[in-house]
């Protein structure tokens, strides 16, 4: 599970890297409170997994607290990388007197941890490690030994930190080294850890990866699961053991198999070129067995996804066979009742598809269009889902 800023420089807090924390707002007006909290002259960063943020405008400088407001107005609602911005860090502005970069990561090529470092830290630090390699030091970390005190040494010297701050950065390098072992991270990375004008060493900027099959050691860890509005539906399916990613556009999917449905995204999306331009709103992989309760529980997901005009349910038999999928689908609209609102166009292929398209043409259901081929389907759920929503 990667980390947010503000949730990994929580976690390097715990061991002592010094950090200063700030506030974390959601609503541009509290930004303004949060900056008297913190001196006035604040930094307001977008809380993104992405890196890059400085670059994007994610990170800007404000000179007082109504400055702060305006900069967090402008930075919320921010697409970075594809990363909607849904809440910023408001913290002291420092003063920066040198960059640097320290990380250290699981090497799994060479079996090793490493520890990549620079006194040429910043928003540029991959610019550096492409043109420049020999700024960035790398150096590798027996897991059988760990991190002694030669390590600490060599990492410093590696480096090239100044004598003068040389005592503060192996300071800095086993306290992140405790983050990384202590709490079963695979990546924690620094950039920058910065020299402010008193001489001093803090880590501005803080990205840490934790693994989650190590989340019963950290019941904490939990917490830092942010759920944004539009994870709510994917959460939902997760708890139902839905293969489930939500998307923009308008027509459901759902299909039996990860490579059929994601064949089915294609052809929504090339159909939808007919229709208005109208997109898949969903993947959604109900498995082998699409019983009537996968299929109504596919069903509930997509259906109480506001965006989802029409679905298109795409199956096809192997195992489960098509009768099997088709009274799944007729016990699932009959269980949803009410909850079934928008028009399901399904095609059904594979082991026993007469049985099965016999069964839904038999039923009959209002909702529910029954196509054979899986262009044919697509077109027409296109066509719906555009109908609807010009309607
Ligand atoms: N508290 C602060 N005070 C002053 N300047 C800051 C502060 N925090 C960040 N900055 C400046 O903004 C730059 C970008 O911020 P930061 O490194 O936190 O985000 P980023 O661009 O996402 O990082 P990266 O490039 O490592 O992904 C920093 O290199 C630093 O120069
Ligand atoms: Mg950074």
């Amino acid at each position: 599970m990667d980390l947010m800023e503000y949730q990994a420089k929580e976690l390097f807090a715990r061991h002592g890297v010094p950090v200063t924390l700030g506030t974390v707002v959601t609503d541009a007006a509290e930004a303004s409170a949060a900056a008297r909290a913190h001196g006035d002259r604040v930094v307001v960063k977008a809380q993104v997994k992405t890196g890059g943020r400085g670059k994007a405008g994610g990170v800007k400088l404000a000179t007082d607290p109504d400055d702060a407001v305006d900069k967090a107005s402008e930075i919320l609602g921010m697409n970075i990388k594809g990363h909607i911005v849904h809440r910023v860090l408001v913290a002291p502005a420092a003063e920066i007197a040198e960059e640097y970069y320290v990380s250290f990561l699981v090497d799994r090529a060479n079996r090793n941890y490493l520890c990549i470092a620079s006194v040429e830290g910043g928003v540029e630090i991959e610019v550096t490690a492409k043109e420049n390699p020999d700024a960035v030091a790398k150096v590798s970390i027996d897991p059988l030994v760990g991190l002694d005190e030669a390590k600490v040494e060599e990492i410093v010297t590696a480096t090239g930190f100044a004598p003068e701050i040389a005592d503060q950065a192996k300071d800095v390098v086993r306290q992140l080294w405790r983050v990384f072992v202590a709490e079963d991270a695979t990546l924690v990375e620094v950039n920058p850890l910065v020299r402010l004008s008193d001489g001093t060493l803090e880590a501005l900027d803080g990205k840490a990866s934790v693994d989650e099959s190590a989340g019963f050691r950290h019941p904490d860890h939990s917490g830092f699961e942010v759920v944004e509005n539009e994870d709510l539906l994917e959460l939902a399916a997760r708890e139902k053991g839905l293969n489930y990613v939500k998307l923009d556009g308008s027509v459901g999917i759902i299909g039996n198999g990860a490579g059929l449905v994601m064949s089915t995204l294609d052809v929504v999306a090339y159909a939808g070129r007919r229709h208005g331009d109208v997109t898949p709103a969903n993947f959604l992989d109900i498995g082998g067995g699409a019983s009537a309760e996968v299929m109504a529980n596919g069903l509930q997901i997509v259906l109480g996804d506001e965006q989802v005009k029409s679905v298109f349910v795409n199956v096809f038999g192997g195992i489960t066979a098509c009768d099997a999928v088709a009274n799944g689908i007729v016990g699932a609209l009959d269980a949803l009742g009410e909850q079934a609102n928008k028009p399901l166009v399904v095609r059904l292929d594979g082991n026993n598809v007469s049985e099965g398209r016999r069964i839904l043409t038999e039923r009959n259901h209002p909702l529910v269009t029954l196509v054979d081929t899986m262009d044919g389907a697509a077109d027409r759920a296109a066509e719906l889902a555009h109908n609807q929503s010009v309607a």
